[in-house]
């Protein structure tokens, strides 16, 4: 059996014996090596897997935190603001809790997948008329009146359990590698590598890649103009990287071919970052937030549409040869 991320790292956690435990089998993701990716960038590549949570998002690693946390407050409701995969796990683990879980996201800007997750988790899904940030205010002002709770990364168990990354990684690699590049969204993931590795007392280079056009990015998840970490970034030692559309869909393209791994765009900015300036000679690990299956809709933005045959040998083999 999976052990539950909160059991691994108890010692490390905000929880007491009194904490119900709301798991579903998150964290202990795969560490991968990149070799092809590696070797064109004349780095030592890894990647954290972080689709291989539950809700196919590293949010996961937060959100179990969060709302057992929630519960062992009494909570009967959680909230959020969201560009897709906080909802999808605040969905999940809700459902996982008996509680309900209530979504405010962007009219029109989630990726499907995310959203069919939340709806399918029974989230009430609400769309609002605005960007991320007016869901959030919104989020955060509702959360004010003591109905639900907050679980969004200004909730600090988030924090703590995503920090939980780092020390998988580390576990993993027997070392701290030189450098960690995160995509950089609101910021609570960046702020969690940075605590994870001062518990760890330990330093890296850590990286942080936001999207160039950050009100307006192809990258949905990273689609946030004003990050609610940003002053806390900005104190810490994090390097900040932008990266454009054209080079995030490049090197999300290069992952998929190159590695088979399919992740959502904004998990490919930090590839994105490295590619234009890689560290020779690093020893790099690079966290892929989220699965590609969440986001069909950009992948037929930029992947050829299939051929239609008849079912004859001949014709199969011409169309092949023609690939
Ligand atoms: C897939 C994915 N990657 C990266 C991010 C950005 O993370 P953060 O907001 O913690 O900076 C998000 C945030 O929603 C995300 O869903």
């Amino acid at each position: 059996m999976t052990v539950p991320l909160i059991e691994r790292f108890r010692d490390r956690l905000p929880v007491g014996a009194e904490t119900p435990i709301v798991s579903l089998g998150e964290g202990s993701t795969p560490l991968l090596p990149a070799p092809r990716l590696s070797e064109r960038l004349g780095v030592e590549l890894w990647l954290k897997w972080e689709p291989a949570n539950p809700s196919g998002s590293y949010k996961d690693r937060g959100m179990t935190v969060a709302v057992s946390k929630a519960l062992e407050r009494g909570a009967s409701a959680v909230i959020c603001a969201s560009t897709g995969n906080t909802a999808a796990s605040a969905a999940a683990y809700a459902a996982r809790a008996g509680i309900r879980a209530l979504v405010l996201q962007p009219e029109g800007a989630v990726a499907s997948g995310k959203l069919a997750q939340s709806l399918m988790h029974g989230a009430r899904v609400l769309e609002v008329r605005g960007s991320f940030d007016d869901a959030l205010a919104a989020a955060r002002a509702l959360a004010e009146r003591g109905t639900h709770a907050l679980v969004n990364s200004l909730n600090p168990h988030r924090l703590e359990g995503q920090k939980t990354a780092v020390f998988e990684i580390v576990d993993e690699l027997g070392a701290v590698p030189d450098v960690f590049v995160v995509p950089y969204g609101g910021g609570g993931n960046t702020v969690s590598y940075a605590k994870g590795l001062s518990e760890l007392a330990e330093r890296a280079r850590l990286v942080s890649v936001q999207a160039a056009d950050r009100r307006r990015t192809v990258a949905s998840a990273i689609r946030i103009a004003e990050p609610a970490h940003r002053e806390v970034v900005a104190s810490l030692d994090v390097e900040i990287s932008t990266v454009t559309d054209a080079q995030i869909l490049e090197a999300w393209a290069q992952l998929a071919k190159l590695e088979g791994l399919f992740c959502e765009p904004s998990s490919a900015a930090g590839l994105a970052a490295l590619t234009l300036d890689p560290p020779r000679g690093a020893r790099v690990v690079a966290t892929i937030t989220g699965h590609g299956l969440k986001d069909p809709d950009a992948a037929a933005r930029v992947a050829p549409e299939p051929l239609v045959v008849d079912p004859d040998p001949d014709a199969i083999a011409a169309a092949a040869a023609g690939a």
